[in-house]
């Protein structure tokens, strides 16, 4: 069953363009070769994703690829990169180890470069999956704050100001894969795998697909142990869910929503439609989904002693109204951790609205969810906190030395000041430098 590793090439340029959302209203958006979302890129485990970007924009900028375990130098932040200005080419090379649903983004002025659509998806399969479904399709969910002439405007005065960096930045504009309520027409009998990416910036979407029951198969760091039936899932602004849809029968229409949810902002909630189904003539089916579908070992027990806590919280801002904060100060540099040592963190929303905390380049598991050991064990990379709430999640550094990073992924907070940087080390020093610590410390 083993392949054998290839190199797959994709080559970025990243460029301003006109972009049509629905027939004739087009943006002026910004993306990767003229589409929004960028390209689809698709690799295979253990392959090398060569991706050569070109800077076709007026501005710096760089690319994260969210939720893969690459070097950090290749982790696409300002502190392991020069920016890529105007006019340069960047390559990235890295090779991607797990399989499932991961993203690439701009992780330089995000809250412009990515409202406009700097985003795509990276897709790793593995061969030796066994779900078989019929059709496969990636979902990403967006939104865009638009005027009305479809222009991207910044508040101009102070409160609509401080409300968008509260809030975050979210739009009535609602898009899936770039279009406005786009028609998805299906088989009826047929399974599908549907892959959902959350690219908005701050967007919590409720997935719903009006009321008919669906399976999740996947999360962040690919797939479950087992398939969990469910009617409805929130999928907050970086995370990921894979989806098994159908069987559904023939002329059967139904919309692709999200359920209203109150994330404690001053946004009403509401339920809101991004795409119609449109269920057509049966087709024989060869879906085939396994009640096992792997095995997650538990990095560790739910009782284990927390070494580190990570408090978020807003507090009152003089000059912005608001600061958006970890441990109590905005852009952190956090303590380094070492190579091999498993991280248990206790991560606390002390504020009164939500957060979806993502740590660059690891997956965790979740151990207790406010004290609560969750129902199943799933690899995340980003994980939503509730109003005063509180996860212990575990994960092991391994040996990628480098300087990482974890942050809110609601945009406007991670530029107001909601991240932090740390170091992962190599555990300890060498031998010989060791001994000659231990002669120097006898001298005196
Ligand atoms: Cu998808 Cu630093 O983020
Ligand atoms: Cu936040």
């Amino acid at each position: 069953m083993k392949t054998h590793s290839k190199i797959v090439e994709y080559h970025l340029e990243a460029s301003a363009f006109s972009w049509e959302i629905s027939s004739g209203k087009s943006i002026e958006a910004w993306g990767f070769n003229k589409q929004v979302p960028g390209p689809e890129l698709r690799a295979n485990v253990g392959d090398t994703v060569i991706v050569k970007l070109t800077n076709n924009l007026n501005e710096q900028t760089t690319i994260h690829w969210h939720g893969i375990r690459l070097a950090a130098g290749m982790d696409g932040t300002d502190v392991v990169q020069k920016p890529v200005s105007p006019g340069e080419t960047f390559e990235y090379r890295f090779v991607v180890p797990d399989a499932g649903t991961f993203w690439y983004h701009s992780h330089a002025n995000e809250t412009v470069q990515m409202e406009r659509g700097m985003y795509g998806a990276l897709i790793v399969e593995d061969s030796t999956e066994e779900i078989i479904t019929d059709a496969e399709r990636v979902f990403i969910i967006d939104d865009m704050k638009l005027d009305a002439e479809g222009a991207f405007t910044k508040p101009r005065w102070f409160i609509p100001r401080v409300v968008e960096r509260h809030d975050g930045r979210q739009g009535d504009t609602l898009l899936i894969n770039g279009k406005e309520n786009p028609t998805i027409q299906m088989f009826a009998g047929h399974r599908e795998r549907w892959r959902f990416i959350n690219a908005s910036s701050a967007r919590y979407f409720v997935l719903n697909l009006a009321g008919r029951e669906f399976s999740i198969v996947g999360t962040d760091g690919g797939l479950l142990e087992s398939p969990r039936p469910v009617r409805s899932q929130l999928i907050t602004p970086g995370e990921r869910f894979d989806i098994i849809v159908g069987p559904f029968e023939e002329g059967d229409v139904f919309s692709l929503e999200s359920l209203p949810y109150n994330r404690m902002t001053f946004l009403r909630p509401r339920r809101e439609i991004f795409a119609t189904i449109l269920v057509g003539r049966p087709a024989p089916s060869v879906a085939h989904v396994p009640d096992t579908l792997r095995t997650i070992a538990q990095l560790a027990a739910s009782h284990t002693e927390i070494n580190r806590r990570v408090v978020l919280s807003v507090g009152p801002s003089l000059k912005d109204g608001m600061d958006f904060l970890i441990n109590g100060s905005a852009h952190v540099n956090d303590k380094p951790v070492k190579v091999g040592e498993l991280q248990v963190w206790e991560v606390i929303n002390a504020s009164l609205m939500d957060h979806p905390f993502h740590l660059h380049g690891f997956f965790f598991q979740v151990l207790e969810e406010n004290g609560t050991k969750p129902a199943f064990t799933a690899w995340k990379d980003t994980i939503n906190l509730k109003p005063r709430s509180k996860v212990k999640i575990a994960w092991m550094p391994d040996n990628r030395t480098g300087t990482w990073m974890y942050h809110c992924h609601i945009l406007e907070h991670h530029q107001a000041g909601m991240m932090a940087n740390f170091e992962v080390v190599a555990d300890g020093m060498p031998i010989k430098e060791m001994a000659h610590v231990h002669t120097h410390h006898h001298h005196h």
